[in-house]
């Protein structure tokens, strides 16, 4: 690997949009590996598909660049296991999604799962560390919630009423 940066995830995340070595799409992937992966031992490609809704032929691919970054080991039978590397990736792609799902959830937008997706990809690491403190400063002071929820009851989005 070139790039020792690549090593730490917070050089990944420093790197710009255009020098990513992960798609949006791979790191998709990467996640969904990951949060299955705490739960079993390993995923199938078959499996990984299923659950991304995509064609097998197209997981094996993507699964083919993950494990030429050394992500995780491509074995007989589908089976896929991920590195030191790939877990540690992985671990960062899933907060960061569930710290994204918890912000929206904590100012009311819900069914915000398409959103996650969309912001997550894009939303830079220092951002996200501001993100993360405001989630734990909700969950210490509920009571800012509900005064942010009386407030959006009595009164509208000055500059979006209309819409
Ligand atoms: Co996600």
């Amino acid at each position: 690997m070139k790039n020792r940066e690549f090593h730490t995830v917070r050089g990944y995340q420093l790197r710009e949009q255009s020098k990513r070595l992960l798609t949006p799409a791979m790191e998709d992937y990467l996640e969904m590996i990951y949060r299955y992966s705490l739960e079993h031992e390993y995923i199938r490609i078959n499996q990984l598909a299923e659950k991304l809704n995509v064609r097998a032929s197209s997981a094996t691919r993507m699964v083919q660049k993950l494990g030429e970054l050394k992500l995780l080991k491509y074995e007989k039978y589908g089976v896929i296991i991920l590195t030191d590397e790939g877990k540690k990736m992985g671990k960062f792609l899933l907060d960061r999604h569930n710290t994204i799902e918890t912000f929206l959830k904590n100012i009311g937008s819900k069914n915000n799962l398409y959103e996650t997706e969309m912001i997550e990809h894009n939303i830079r690491i220092n951002t996200l560390k501001n993100i993360d403190l405001l989630n734990e400063f909700f969950n210490r002071y509920p009571e800012i919630i509900r005064k942010f929820e009386e407030y959006k009851a009595k009164y509208k989005a000055s500059k979006f009423k209309d819409i």
